[in-house]
């Protein structure tokens, strides 16, 4: 590819015109930003671009050649010497360019979010993923069941209808007929009853975190968490400053007994299947705490990002469904039903909070990809989503029962939890068995990955509590029902590898 190179000449200069474009070929060449093999522009293009002759442009070049920098190839191209490498220590004979943060140069100063992003390792990109065949990966479903075909024939559609949205700004809070078909789920499927404008469309629950940290938190304010919770949302909420407490979670979903009477700038909950454990928090659980968030002035943001798959029991209301006071944020995404690469959510937003939040969305990317958008409100209008969801939750039914009849057979009386619906399972070993990072540990060597507290998407405050070291989660959408039974025999392998290398912090009766 040929490069346009933002190269400047100073007519006032001492410097030789030529001098002055070897000079700053050479800045680039030392600083990196040209490395071995870019293509420089043709001499007559770049006489033109500069304004100078172009016998100046093709001594700068000669004399650079000359020097090993620049070679020709192809029909009379010039580029930069493969031999100058990519990197620029590797140019020989060019002086090192002063390293800031090595050298005694003091830094720049960078905010105090940023110091507390770099040191963030949890991250849900992973390159590595397709390493091992037998992943459990959580949270993410099944490749080979995206509804290719209608997807492409609704952006086909839009595409071929109009170009005028490809090429203006979209209403920053979502298109208007997503917002619709999107607050028509929610009424029908979650039981929230709210208006299209309270929708803003986000690129998932991730970005609506965020808005939700940027409308609600300043520096030192103190955010609640369920314990254990989803690593990701408690770095985006430390990352702006809040101070973090925790609540325990019982097994019918928050302690709301020990939620802490002075209340809190806002709540982070889980209520349909709580991240990680799985538990579905009680009728009882939500009134108490909706009357708490009221008692204390507190808004909740309540995470509903696997709902849709529901595999026992009536479908569930969302904790929002209940709200009266306008105090529940609700975060919803396509993540999880259609796939995480689409990078597709939404937030309902009490009325309130509507204004700065379209002004916040606005200032954040003035508006999701117009293609995408409208392509998903024709999905769901026409009925794909719906009979999407029906085919995946079918077949993800069929995977978890498989997984918890296995995983019972294979150690009667284990404790599993979360497997009345969402895309994982929490398996808890019982005492007598090897810890869940052996355990872990011994299954990648088979090829098998689980995930654990320490390992995986879930963040857990109490590294003293024997949790830690029991919880196993099973993410099973990905893998077929023949790879999990592949996978359960392997899990036996495992079991019986690491018998006597039990848990050594276990008395048990
Ligand atoms: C608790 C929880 N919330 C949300 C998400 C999805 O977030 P996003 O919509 O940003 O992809 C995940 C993904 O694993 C999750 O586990």
């Amino acid at each position: 590819m040929t490069l346009d190179i933002p190269l400047l000449i100073d007519s006032s200069s001492h410097r030789t015109l030529t001098g002055q474009i070897c000079d700053q070929l050479l800045a680039m060449i030392r600083h990196g930003r040209l490395r071995g093999g870019d293509v420089l522009p043709a001499s007559r293009d770049l006489c033109l671009q500069l304004g100078v002759s172009r016998n100046t442009v093709v001594a700068a070049y000669a004399d650079l050649n000359a020097q090993g920098y620049l070679e020709a190839f192809g029909r009379g191209g010039t580029r930069i010497a493969l031999a100058t490498g990519t990197r620029r220590e590797q140019v020989h004979g060019l002086p090192p360019v002063p390293c800031l943060h090595g050298g005694n140069i003091k830094p720049p100063a960078i905010s105090e979010a940023a110091r507390i992003a770099r040191r963030v390792r949890h991250t849900l990109f992973d390159p590595m993923r397709n390493r091992l065949p037998l992943d459990f990966r959580v949270g993410l479903p099944d490749s080979r069941l995206f509804p290719r075909e209608p997807w492409a024939k609704c952006i086909r559609d839009r595409l071929s209808a109009s170009a005028l949205g490809m090429t203006d700004y979209v209403d920053p809070a979502g298109v208007p007929e997503l917002r619709s078909a999107i607050s028509h789920l929610v009424r029908t499927h979650r039981g929230v009853a709210c208006t299209s404008e309270q929708v803003i469309v986000t690129s998932g629950v991730q970005q609506g975190l965020d808005l939700v940290c940027r409308l609600l938190l300043d520096p030192g304010v103190s955010v609640l968490m369920e314990n254990p919770t989803y690593g990701s949302a408690r770095e985006a909420i430390r990352s702006h400053g809040a101070t973090l407490a925790y609540c325990r979670i019982a097994s019918d979903g928050i302690d709301t007994d020990a939620l802490p009477a002075s209340g809190a700038r806002m709540i982070y909950v889980t209520p349909s299947h709580q991240f990680p454990m799985g538990n579905t928090m009680s009728l009882a659980r939500r009134l108490a705490l909706l009357e708490w968030a009221r008692n204390t002035g507190t808004y909740i943001v309540e995470d509903d990002y696997d709902s849709d798959f529901r595999y026992r029991g009536a479908p569930l209301s969302a904790l929002a469904s209940l709200d009266n006071d306008e105090l529940v944020i609700y975060l919803g995404t396509f993540s999880k039903t259609l796939g995480a690469g689409l990078r597709l959510g939404y937030m309902i937003v009490p009325p309130a909070l509507l204004p700065a939040a379209r002004a916040l969305k606005d200032l954040a990317d003035h508006g999701r990809s117009w293609l995408e958008q409208v392509a998903l409100a024709d999905f769901i209008n026409l009925g794909h989503y719906e009979s999407h969801v029906r085919k995946a939750k079918t077949a993800y039914r069929a995977r978890c029962k498989l997984l918890v009849d296995g995983l019972s057979s294979l150690v009667p009386g284990s404790e599993i939890t979360g497997a009345d619906g969402g895309m994982h399972l929490t398996w808890i070993l019982p005492l007598r068995l090897a810890t869940a990072d052996r355990l872990r540990e011994r299954l990648s060597e088979l090829g098998v990955v689980v995930y654990t507290l320490r390992h995986g998407p879930a963040a857990y405050e109490d590294p003293s509590n024997d949790l830690i070291d029991r919880v196993l989660l099973l993410g099973y959408p990905c893998l077929s029902e023949a790879k999990i039974s592949s996978a359960l025999k392997l899990i036996e392998t495992a079991l019986s590898d690491c018998e006597g290398n039990e848990n050594p912090r276990v008395d048990e009766p």
